[in-house]
């Protein structure tokens, strides 16, 4: 049996719910606040949470690549930069998942360097467990309690599974469909 982590109705009380936190937060702020969504993984999230937020928002997205597979690498490369500039501007990351937190710390710094006038950082999931730098998370969908790896809904194992519409634990059999999947696509050069 598959061990559901966030279901697609949680998932969109989660939406709701961080929408509202976000709205009371930007409430008065003069400059329209950035969404920045983290591809890809993030893409999912930001598209069901952002058609509850109601105050103006402007969105953009970056692209950054850290993980390959079930290890993590702690090298954070910038693969596409957001397109505003973000001068005095309330930027919001929205992340699917923060893990060690390398990526996260390289975001802000690099948005701040941008010029951001304050930095709110959004996850869906917050794996605490296996925090490796501090992040301070601002708006958190769920804290998971242990290290698992976990896919769907935006979240991939080898890009996989990012179009499943809940976030699940993936295990063993899982791994073995998916290296199966990837391995036939490799033979069909
Ligand atoms: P961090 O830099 O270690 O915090 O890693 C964050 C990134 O790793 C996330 O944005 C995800 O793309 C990816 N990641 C971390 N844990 C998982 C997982 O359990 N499943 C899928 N991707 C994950
Ligand atoms: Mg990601």
């Amino acid at each position: 049996m598959r061990k559901i982590i966030l279901s697609e109705q949680q998932i969109d009380e989660i939406c709701q719910r961080i929408a509202k936190e976000i709205d009371e937060r930007v409430a008065n702020e003069k400059k329209v606040p950035l969404l920045v969504g983290v591809m890809n993984g993030a893409l999912n999230f930001m598209m069901s949470l952002m058609k509850y937020i109601k105050h103006p928002i402007f969105t953009d997205y970056i692209r950054i690549s850290s993980y390959f597979g079930t290890k993590r690498t702690n090298n954070v490369r910038l693969i596409r930069d957001v397109s505003y500039d973000c001068t005095d501007r309330t930027v919001i990351i929205v992340e699917d998942i923060i893990d060690s937190g390398y990526s996260m710390k390289f975001l802000t710094e690099h948005l701040k360097m941008n010029g951001a006038k304050q930095i709110f950082v959004c996850a869906l999931i917050d794996k605490a467990v296996a925090r490796e730098v501090p992040v301070p998370i601002d708006f958190v969908g769920y804290t998971m309690k242990e290290n698992q790896f976990v896919a769907g809904f935006g979240l991939d194992y080898n890009e996989l599974e990012r179009n499943i519409p809940f976030v699940y634990e993936v295990d063993e059999n899982d791994l073995k469909r998916m290296d199966e999947v990837l391995k036939k696509d490799q033979e069909n050069k």
